[in-house]
């Protein structure tokens, strides 16, 4: 047996290393998503594997596939879509089996979401500390008060400033990005171990798309939540993500660490994508290339 001081010396990141990888949370494997009733194949073909505390980027332009992705893993796709290939794993579960029921318990207790417009999900004639407090007293089976509570605190979990006041504001008093916060609080209520990010900050301008982003990385360290994050800007996807893939109408064209796939695209639509950006300065979110 070894003492407390010699396991002491052994560091962290040694331990790390030979300990055996951690179990994806959410592991999809080739899904393909139909539309049924136009009778054509639109997603052909997507796999990734998200371990806790790791960040995976969907990016690409608008209509490649990357929603219906997320949809899936979520099991809210568009009444004629269905996945006719691959499969996805929740927690080692397959979600093929799933009953409306288990969706239901499951989203925001394990996968959850939070997406574009952040008003169109809130009651607008209900104050946000009540709304979020709702999410609490269903999913965790919360009394009123201990909901109430809890919603004050999820407020300050994502940097809102005087959540106290926050609590009792209507939506059409917050700003976007106070909104997006409010959504992400509501998002992570119930605890869950992934978050998808589909183009959480594409409607706030630069500064608060940064801060959400930033909100998003704190809480990544903080809790271990696996995040994905999808975008149609590969500064956002630059900024946050492990692994990207790059989509493009439904066929993923390249798919590898962020710096690598950025620093070395070798699909010529990962280029373009790269060129388009360079101008807005993408560069600032790479990290300096190690001379080898
Ligand atoms: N609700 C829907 N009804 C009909 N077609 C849809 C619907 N949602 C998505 N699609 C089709 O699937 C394609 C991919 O959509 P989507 O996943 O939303 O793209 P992205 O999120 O990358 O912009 C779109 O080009 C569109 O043709
Ligand atoms: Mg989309």
């Amino acid at each position: 047996m070894s003492t407390l001081s010699e396991k002491l010396q052994t560091p962290v990141e040694d331990t790390a290393r030979r300990a055996r990888p951690p179990a994806p949370v959410l592991s999809v494997r080739d899904v393909r998503i139909s539309d049924r009733a136009a009778g054509r194949e639109i997603v052909h073909g997507v796999s990734f594997d998200l371990t806790p505390g790791r960040t995976v980027g969907i990016v690409g332009e608008s209509g490649s596939g990357k929603t219906l992705t997320c949809r899936a893993a979520l099991g809210i796709l568009p009444a004629h879509f269905e996945v006719t290939g691959g499969s996805i794993e929740l927690d080692g579960r397959d979600i093929t089996g799933f009953s409306p029921a288990e969706w239901t318990s499951l989203r925001g207790s394990t996968i959850s979401a939070v997406f574009q417009d952040p008003a169109s999900y809130l009651n607008p004639s209900i104050r946000v500390g009540a709304q979020v407090a709702e999410v609490i007293r269903v999913k965790q089976k919360a009394g009123r008060r201990a909901a109430r509570r809890r919603a004050v605190e999820l407020l300050r979990a994502v940097h809102l400033r005087d959540p106290e006041l926050v609590c009792g504001q209507y939506p059409y008093e917050l700003s976007g990005g106070m909104l997006q916060r409010v959504l992400i609080a509501a998002a992570i209520a119930a605890g869950p171990r992934v978050l998808i990010a589909d183009e959480a900050t594409t409607a706030l301008d630069v500064t608060v798309q940064a801060e959400i982003l930033d909100l998003l990385a704190d809480l990544r360290e903080r809790t271990g939540l696996a995040l994905v994050v999808v975008s149609h800007d590969l500064a956002v996807v630059a900024q946050l993500c492990d692994e990207v893939l790059v989509l493009r109408q439904g066929e993923v064209v390249e798919q590898g660490p962020t710096q690598e796939v950025l620093h070395h695209p070798r699909h010529e639509y990962t280029r373009l994508l790269i060129a388009e950006h360079e101008q807005y300065g993408l560069d600032r979110f790479l990290a300096p290339e190690e001379d080898a």
